[in-house]
């Protein structure tokens, strides 16, 4: 099988290299592609030296699939002359998440939503799929209302440049600035574009993806998203408020047989999600799990996953591998 990889030199594809060879995917043809100035540099796959070649060369080489994470004007130029040539791409970027043909997808979830003549899956930003993730079982079961997130999101959201800045300025080295401040020893509310409502792009994204995914246009989502100076994952303070009551017993059953969920929370040994065990782990870490004592039906918890693995890649790798599977290819 022949799987392009757009964006092979950025931090999300070397994650993406690296489970592809993980979940058995080393024997098949990687075709690593990147920008112009990439062409011809070399990556490693599974033990061997690949060169990194144009997004045209990829193009006419044909692949069965083509994993995209490079950012979104690559995405909406190149991924419909993917699909023109029978490729299936799967984009990690926003280009076409809000588009009504396109589905959104967190495989555990809305894999169904896949129609076999669909030739471009979006997969969602990294912070909505760890909380629909957790949200997804609850939802069925007691229909959300409204929830409130606050997100602790790690540097590595952003890209190879806004590491090398955390790790500069942490060094007292001079660098290239990604971020408007410093961003080591300090707190950044602000996550992606300020839009004329005050909101960021990133604080959007978490409703109207949370809204498509979960395919109910009327859960109300309140987003404030902060860039914290941390390298293994996303961390978000989650208040859900459901339209029925719930039993704390019956919930964490919920949680627990989520696929993709593990749950930590044992308070009493110092034990929750933290993204520094959470880095390189696939799944989505809750704990802290706690009625909300100051209004009927809410619950709060705390949510960690790695972005580049399950907020990203894996999450990337698993709908290609739903595919496979439901296309019989
Ligand atoms: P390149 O390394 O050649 O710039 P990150 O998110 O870590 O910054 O990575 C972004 C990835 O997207 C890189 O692999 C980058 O390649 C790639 N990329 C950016 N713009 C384009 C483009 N127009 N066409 C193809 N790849 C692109």
């Amino acid at each position: 099988m022949k799987i392009a990889l757009v964006g092979a030199t950025g931090l999300v594809g070397s994650v993406m290299r690296k489970v592809l060879e993980e979940r058995g995917f080393q024997h098949a043809e990687l075709i690593p592609a990147a920008s112009e100035k990439s062409v011809g540099k070399k990556i490693t796959f599974a033990g061997k030296e690949l060169t990194i070649v144009s997004v045209a060369d990829a193009i006419a080489a044909k692949p069965t699939f083509a994993i995209f994470s490079a950012g979104s004007s690559a995405s909406l130029k190149y991924a419909p002359q993917f699909a023109k040539v029978g490729c299936t791409v799967i984009d990690n970027s926003s280009a076409w998440r809000n588009n009504e043909e396109i589905p959104l997808v967190v495989p555990e979830i809305n894999i169904d939503s896949v129609k076999p003549e669909d030739h471009i899956i979006a997969n969602p930003n990294c912070s909505t799929i760890q909380m629909v993730l957790a949200l997804a079982p609850l939802h069925q079961k007691y229909t959300i209302r409204r929830v409130v997130v606050s997100t602790y999101q790690s540097v590595t959201g952003t890209g190879m440049k806004a590491v090398q800045q955390l790790l500069a300025e942490r060094e007292n080295k001079p660098c290239e600035k990604v971020y408007p401040y410093e961003i080591d020893l300090n707190v950044l509310p602000h996550g992606g574009n300020f839009e004329p409502n005050g909101y960021t792009s990133e604080e959007m994204k978490l409703l109207n993806e949370t809204r498509k995914i979960l395919s109910d246009k009327k859960i109300n989502v309140t987003a404030t998203v902060v860039r914290v100076p941390v390298i293994g994952g996303h961390s978000e303070s989650v208040n859900v408020e459901f339209e029925h009551e719930y039993d704390m017993m019956e919930l964490l059953e919920l949680l627990q047989k989520m696929p993709g969920i593990k749950l930590l929370d044992n308070p009493d040994q110092n034990e929750y999600p933290m993204p520094r065990f959470a880095k390189d782990k696939d799944e989505v870490f809750v704990g802290r799990i706690r009625r909300d004592e100051s209004q009927p039906k809410t619950l709060n918890m705390w949510i960690v996953a790695d972005n580049l693995r399950k907020g990203a890649a894996t999450n990337a790798i698993q709908i290609m591998e739903k595919l496979i599977e439901k296309r019989g290819l």
